[in-house]
């Protein structure tokens, strides 16, 4: 493995150019103007696996957006990896707030990548992060030194539920067989700290509709007489709160796994400015359930947020108006043990409940998904921290995480086997937002720990 450092060095300026033209190729899977391109960027993918030395790659037509599946079988006696990511991306909008344009990736310095990060939407998440697998299998197949078996499974609606994917894992277990899943859709603390994703979030994503009059009204004839659809839901979504930002839903924290005082120590070890993080947003405090600090609100502790909220005039200058409807997307980040069908059902019964008379209420659920959390002691952390001990020179620290990858408990259910989440990119990088951004630090850091990774899962399977 001594070689992987001079093959990154060599080969970086390549290595770079490929992810900027996957980039350009806009897979936005949320709109379906884009689904062209979408599929187009099934075909660069599928394209680079049998380059970087699959023997086998097929694209896999689903109900939906493609799975590009790609495979190199040393020895079946061997263990195998499985390699999980998506290559579709989240829509770039508000367009207007990036400083280039989101699919003309340009490399850009910060304070926080002083070597330069690549602007561009799915950068970082996760077609960067998805790429550097492919570039890491290139250095083995190169290098004769791929020590197992590796299976690619590369996705093209993770940003939009993963639908297609469930019905592919259900129909496809043997193809599927693996010992361990490796994922890098995920971040660590800084470029200096590595960290481990030892759980994710689930979530239930749901959209409400409250209507009032059967036509929009006129606010000085009608108003103060209807219901006003816009006030009623603000109204709700306010009392879905208390006043210690605790959830209002009878049940919502039935199932909720605590965690002992012990557990809850050990995460505020992992490094954190609380400083720091309001300077990075702005912010003069931060906000959220009493009783709970920051990194545990964010991690361990479930949620609710309106992500969306709709209705009346929103044009230039004013009209007076009553609208007929108003609308909210509201998302719940759960945690482990909450099922989030059951809270889904939860949510829509205590919201219908919520509506008062003069008005009706529909609640349409949109996806959702498990949460996840591994353990530390097993032969897959203890390969991901060996690799990244070996290339930032400290070991790696375990963090649970507020984001969702629900289809990691879905694996676990269908393929028997654990995830492991070896993400490289940073907070701070911008993913879902404006002006996305991967380290080059980051890229390149997480081609040479990979192949580490490969070594140690064998050499401690044996
Ligand atoms: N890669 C993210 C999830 C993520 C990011 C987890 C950073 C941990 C750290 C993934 O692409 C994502 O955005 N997932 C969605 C859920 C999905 C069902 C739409 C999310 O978390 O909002
Ligand atoms: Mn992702
Ligand atoms: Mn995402």
């Amino acid at each position: 493995m001594e070689n992987i450092k001079a093959y990154v060095q060599e080969h970086k300026d390549r290595f770079i150019n490929e992810l900027i033209e996957l980039l350009k190729i806009p897979s936005v899977s949320a709109d379906t103007a884009y689904s062209h391109d979408v599929f187009e960027t099934a075909d660069a993918v599928k394209a680079s696996l049998e380059k970087a030395g699959c023997d086998f790659v097929e694209i896999c037509d689903t109900p939906g957006y493609p799975i590009v599946y790609g495979e190199k079988i040393i020895d079946p006696t061997l263990p195998t990896v499985l390699v999980y990511g998506h290559y579709d991306v989240q829509p770039p909008d508000p367009i207007e707030l990036w400083t280039s344009p989101p699919f003309e990736p340009v490399i850009k310095k910060t304070e926080i990548h002083p070597d330069g990060a690549i602007f561009a939407r799915g950068s970082c998440d996760d077609k960067g992060q998805m790429y550097m697998h492919v570039k890491a299998l290139e250095y083995m197949v190169q290098s004769n030194t791929l020590p197992c078996n590796v299976k690619f499974m590369i996705e093209g609606e993770e940003e939009i539920g993963s639908k297609s994917l469930s019905w592919f894992v259900e129909r496809n277990q043997e193809k599927l067989k693996n010992d361990v899943i490796l994922i890098s859709d995920t971040g660590m603390i800084s470029n200096q700290q590595p960290s481990i994703t030892t759980g994710l979030r689930g979530l239930s994503y749901v959209e409400v509709e409250v209507t009032g009059p059967n036509r929009d009204l006129h606010s000085g004839l009608y108003g103060g007489a209807v219901a006003n659809p816009i006030n009623v839901l603000s109204k709700m979504i306010a009392s879905l709160h208390d006043e210690n930002n605790h959830i209002t839903i009878p049940g919502f924290y039935d199932n909720v796994a605590e965690l002992s005082l012990e557990e809850r120590a050990e995460m505020a070890k992992a490094p954190f400015s609380l400083e720091n993080y309001k300077k990075a947003l702005d912010l003069n405090d931060v906000y959220g359930e009493k009783g709970y600090v920051t990194n545990e609100r964010n991690s361990i502790r479930p949620t609710l947020d309106v992500n969306g909220i709709w209705g009346g005039y929103t044009g230039e200058g004013a009209k007076t108006v009553i609208a007929s409807k108003a609308f909210a997307k509201i998302s719940m980040r759960l945690v482990p043990n909450q099922d989030w069908e059951q809270i889904t059902e939860l949510f829509t019964k205590h919201f219908t409940s919520l509506a008062p008379a003069g008005v009706s209420v529909k609640v349409k659920p949109h996806h959702g998904g498990q949460g996840y959390v591994t353990p530390i002691d097993s032969i897959g952390y203890k390969a991901a921290n060996m690799a990244y001990t070996e290339t930032f020179g400290v070991p790696a620290i375990p963090v649970r995480s507020g984001g969702s990858i629900p289809i990691v408990a879905l694996f676990e259910k269908e393929l028997k086997s654990k995830t492991i989440l070896m993400g490289f990119g940073l907070d701070s990088d911008a993913i879902h937002s404006p002006n996305e951004h991967f380290g080059i630090f980051n890229y390149l850091k997480g081609i040479e720990t990979i192949p580490l990774f490969y070594k140690y899962f064998v050499e401690l399977s044996k």
